[in-house]
């Protein structure tokens, strides 16, 4: 549900950013899921990123993009600063705010239900033929949950 009441803390934004980068076999810095911070617990990975729910019921997510890169969390934050209101009837995107911790950009966003569910059923065709054309091409059940009735995005990248 949209609010007007900020998205996640600095606080919890700062915890995330910094506790789970661990170096690999060549020291190259990777998201470690084996220290995730007190409080937090791991939802789910993607190609780009790592999302946790905080102690607070936000959603933090964490990638090791370069803010402003294609798939930065900076960047998917414009994307929903900027195309909102463009979007299908039936659909929104799960509210945020960015936070930067340092020169890292941590994503916090709203707890959706249902993402990673077969939404087929409950939402209709058009609508996802309307997001396709409006160049929403990763939509994946893994990208979307449900509010009721109303498609809710929660990875604005593409
Ligand atoms: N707001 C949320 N509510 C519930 N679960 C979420 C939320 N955000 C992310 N997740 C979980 O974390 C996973 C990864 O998040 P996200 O899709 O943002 O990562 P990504 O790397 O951008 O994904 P992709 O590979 O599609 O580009 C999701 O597929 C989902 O399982
Ligand atoms: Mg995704």
């Amino acid at each position: 549900m949209y609010t007007d009441t900020m998205i996640g803390t600095q606080t919890m934004a700062d915890l995330i950013a910094t506790a789970h980068i661990v170096e690999d076999e060549e020291g190259s810095p990777v998201l470690s899921l084996s220290r995730i911070p007190e409080g937090f617990s791991w939802l789910g990975s993607g190609s780009e990123r790592h999302a946790f729910l905080g102690p607070d019921g936000v959603v933090y997510k964490r990638t090791l993009c370069e803010p402003g890169a294609k798939y930065s969390n900076s960047r998917e934050h414009t994307n929903f600063l900027t195309k909102a209101h463009t979007l299908p009837v039936g659909v929104r995107f799960a509210a945020c705010e960015l936070y930067f911790s340092g020169d890292v950009d941590v994503l916090a966003m709203e707890w959706v239900d249902g993402v990673g569910e077969e939404n087929e059923e409950t939402y209709p065709e058009e609508t996802f033929y309307a997001l396709i054309q409006q160049g929403w091409t990763d939509i994946h059940e893994y990208n979307v949950g449900m509010d009721g009735d109303t498609l809710v995005m929660i990875d604005y990248a593409r």
